[in-house]
């Protein structure tokens, strides 16, 4: 599809790199499970000579994510780690990266313990300030690395600041934006280069397949990215690219729902009496209600809250009978976590002390589920603290 740029965001999401086979006129993209393609001479070929570097399922659902986040191209890997991975690596041997202190755990895990070793820096600060981000560049810092609202924690980033801050400095910003997905927050339109997301979450949406995606606002960086996937090879495979190109037909459906029970489940968990705190940004005393509202058109469903100990959190997760307990979020079903244990385990309890992730936080990713059934589960499990 050509000219997408003033369709809608639901029309993009169903037809962007989605349009019917030429061939035969399915509506749907076909799968190209092949690692090759036969060429008519030396040189002579349909644009595509072998699958680690470029796949015709591959491709379209790339044309749909960069149609979607207002990009000029998008990479997708295997995983949403694999993407983050592939951004970091465009860097080198002494380059510095900031990064905000509240991120998904397996992100520092990759920073730290592996890229650490090959001499590239990173600082942890909260960039839900962005003068600290002002304060934490360097000479030889390149990349700004963020996460809004941030995980668990969901404290906001001002995305228009810190981007004014880095075009000045002249450094790299990327921005993860897993946990609001295209459809209520664009990055890139406030001056972003980059954005990341796990396509394993809302942009799939069904819990059944890995990935990850980075879109980008520079054909440089498109370019980089795309020669990463040939030499490194953590592509995403021509299933599970499909199954993220049916998922994403739904993605503004999904968003809608998921987003009018996130705010019913955070107003029913902020007036419990076995809830101590909740973290929700569309809650008028989040502290960052109003950036909130100016930079996101949805406050999502992602909610972390307070039980007040290892062992309320724990009683209150084995008595869930809909939401169910798991590492995860952005599916249709509601899925229910404790970063302690489960995907802030990695840094360590004075890791974790030090940016205030409790052992008592259980975060929800509400689901489309009807949303009483999942107030009641809710109380009925808050019922056993
Ligand atoms: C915000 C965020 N970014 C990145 C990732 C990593 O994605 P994946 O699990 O697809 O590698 C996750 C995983 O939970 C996440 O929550």
């Amino acid at each position: 599809m050509k000219a997408t740029k003033n369709l809608g965001f639901a029309t993009r999401a169903i037809h962007s790199g989605q349009e019917p086979d030429p061939l035969t006129g399915a509506v749907t993209v076909p799968i190209y499970p092949t690692s090759t393609y036969v060429q008519q001479g030396i040189g002579e070929h349909k644009g595509y000579e072998y699958s680690r570097v470029s796949n015709p399922t591959r491709d379209r659902l790339e044309q749909n994510l960069a149609a979607l986040e207002g990009g000029i191209a998008a990479r997708v890997f295997a995983s949403g780690m694999a993407a983050i991975n592939a951004v970091i690596s465009i860097l080198k041997s002494g380059d510095h990266v900031v990064c905000g202190n509240d991120l998904y755990g397996g992100t520092p895990r990759l920073f730290n313990q592996v890229i650490a070793n090959f001499g590239v820096e990173f600082s942890y600060i909260d960039t839900s300030a962005a003068e600290n981000v002002e304060r934490a560049i360097r000479k030889n810092t390149r990349l700004v690395h963020v996460e809004t609202p941030t995980n668990p924690l969901m404290s906001i980033s001002d995305l228009a600041a810190i981007s004014a801050i880095c075009r000045r400095k002249k450094v790299l910003l990327v921005v993860d934006n897993t946990f609001m997905s295209p459809y209520f927050q664009q990055p890139l339109a406030f001056g972003a280069d980059m954005v990341v997301h796990s396509t394993t979450k809302f942009l799939n949406g069904h819990s059944d397949g890995l990935g990850g995606v980075v879109i980008c606002k520079h054909q440089e960086h498109a370019d980089k990215l795309a020669f990463l996937q040939k030499c490194a090879g953590a592509i995403l495979s021509p299933f599970e690219s499909w199954l993220i190109l049916r998922g994403v037909k739904t993605l503004a459906a999904r968003m809608e729902i998921h987003d009018r029970s996130g705010r019913i489940v955070a107003d029913f968990l902020s007036k419990h009496k076995k809830v101590k705190a909740v973290f929700y940004p569309g809650l008028k005393d989040h502290p960052q209600h109003e950036l909130a509202k100016k930079q996101m058109t949805g406050f999502g469903s992602m909610i972390t809250f307070e039980t007040g100990s290892l062992k309320n959190a724990n009683k209150m997760l084995k008595k869930v009978r809909i939401c169910s307990l798991g590492e995860s979020l952005g599916g249709v079903e509601t899925l229910i976590s404790h970063p302690a244990t489960m995907t802030h385990a990695a840094l360590g309890e004075k890791g974790r002390k030090a940016i205030g992730i409790t052992d008592g936080l259980v975060r929800i990713s509400v689901g489309i589920e009807d949303v009483d059934d999942l107030l009641e589960d809710l109380d009925q499990a808050l019922g056993a603290i």
